[in-house]
């Protein structure tokens, strides 16, 4: 596979893998560890370097089996990026926790459950708006120097606090939606890390499975996620197969490639320092998606998806966010943080966040 350079000094492969539906994913129903195994020794084999995972996938599982996983190789050949700052109460709720105590516990404990003495790209899953930012990033920095962390990265900040974050110590890559349905962040922070030499880990680049044409509604299982997503909703599918028909339309002209394979095009398309991170538990698929690092698309054929109708269903990605604290002026690990409690929001039908719930 391609290489690609998410910042200066950390070559990946051109596609990583997105290991959260191997344990946590939509529903528990199709959990299948042995074969999980196998899709990321498969993917090793083809070329992929880097596995993106969480500490609240599973919760916890998801670390442990993308450790089990990688044992049998040096561990200079693959990069391991997981997350921090989320964590899931007895109820199954979300809540976000971005104090520097927390984070060190929760950085040990994730060494433990990936058996190694180093995290690759360590990632703020999401900002905590009850702790000032530069504590938080502050924190993190501290295990770098410590060497527990590699590199740092962050999912779902505004450009204003990748700025402040930037400018404490440097973000590597950063990890928001991005597929050819829900392209929104080409306009805010593709062009800022593009200006600030900063990776971009493109997650769900096939809108949760819908741009693969294989999902129809009924074909989700009762108490599978994505049925709260409004994008997924009975007359949204039905629109938004507009979407998976202008996908197929350009696979036809290179070779009958699939609408999965033109969603992962797309995405590496939309800059050298963009690297999407498909997810499945399928050997066949993937196969099917590695395969899309050799597919390129000419103008015309990025014009035809840029123009595609829009999604139905489209979500805000930070609709819930309160006020973010960015702390300028504190310094960090010296002011004591009065923690409130900020619970992610519950989705609710049509309710624009729902991606913040469950879209971990
Ligand atoms: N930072 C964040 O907040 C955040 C949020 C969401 C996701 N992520 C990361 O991004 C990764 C990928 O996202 P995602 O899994 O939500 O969405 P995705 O990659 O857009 O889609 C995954 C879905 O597509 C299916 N699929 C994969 N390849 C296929 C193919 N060739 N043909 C047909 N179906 C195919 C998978 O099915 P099977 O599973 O049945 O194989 C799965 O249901 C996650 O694993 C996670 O690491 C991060």
């Amino acid at each position: 596979m391609r290489m690609r350079e998410l910042a200066r000094g950390f070559p990946v492969g051109a596609l990583g893998l997105g290991c959260s539906s191997m344990s946590h994913g939509y529903g528990s129903a199709e959990r299948d560890d042995e074969e999980s195994v196998l899709v990321v020794r498969r993917a090793v084999e083809l070329g992929v370097t880097l596995f993106d995972t969480a500490d609240v996938y599973g919760p916890h599982t998801n670390e442990e089996l993308l450790g089990r996983a990688l044992r049998p190789y040096r561990r200079q050949d693959v990069r391991i990026a997981t997350k921090c700052g989320l964590v899931v109460g007895s109820d199954g709720r979300f809540s976000r926790d971005g104090r520097p105590d927390h984070l060190r516990s929760a950085c040990e404990a994730s060494l433990r459950r990936l058996g190694t003495d180093t995290i690759d790209l360590y990632q703020l899953h999401r900002v905590d708006p009850a702790v000032p930012l530069a504590e938080t990033w502050g924190a993190l920095s501290e295990l770098v120097a410590e060497g527990k962390v590699r590199a740092l990265g962050v999912s779902h900040a505004t450009v204003d606090e990748l700025a402040l974050m930037h400018g404490i110590h440097p973000i590597t890559a950063v990890q928001y939606e991005l597929s050819v349905w829900a392209p929104q962040r080409k306009r805010d922070v593709l062009p800022w890390c593009r200006r600030n030499g900063v990776g971009f880990l493109a997650f769900s680049p096939l809108g949760r499975g819908f741009l693969s044409g294989t999902l129809t509604r009924d074909s989700l299982p009762a108490g599978d996620s994505r049925l709260r997503d409004p994008r997924f909703g009975p007359a949204a599918m039905r629109t938004n197969e507009a979407i998976v028909a202008g996908l197929r339309a350009v696979g036809a002209d290179h070779g009958d490639a699939t609408p999965s394979q033109v969603a992962i095009a797309w995405a590496l398309a939309q800059g050298p320092h963009v690297v999407p991170i498909p997810g499945t538990r399928r050997r066949r698929w993937l196969e099917e998606n590695v395969s899309a690092a050799d597919l390129r698309l000419t103008e015309e054929d990025l014009r035809r998806l840029d123009n595609l109708p829009p999604t139905v269903g489209e979500m805000s990605w930070d609709g819930a966010r309160t006020q973010p604290r960015l702390g300028l002026g504190h310094g960090h690990g010296r002011v004591p943080v009065q923690r409130q409690a900020h619970e992610v929001p519950t989705a609710t039908g049509s309710d624009c966040t729902w991606h913040t719930e469950r879209g971990l």
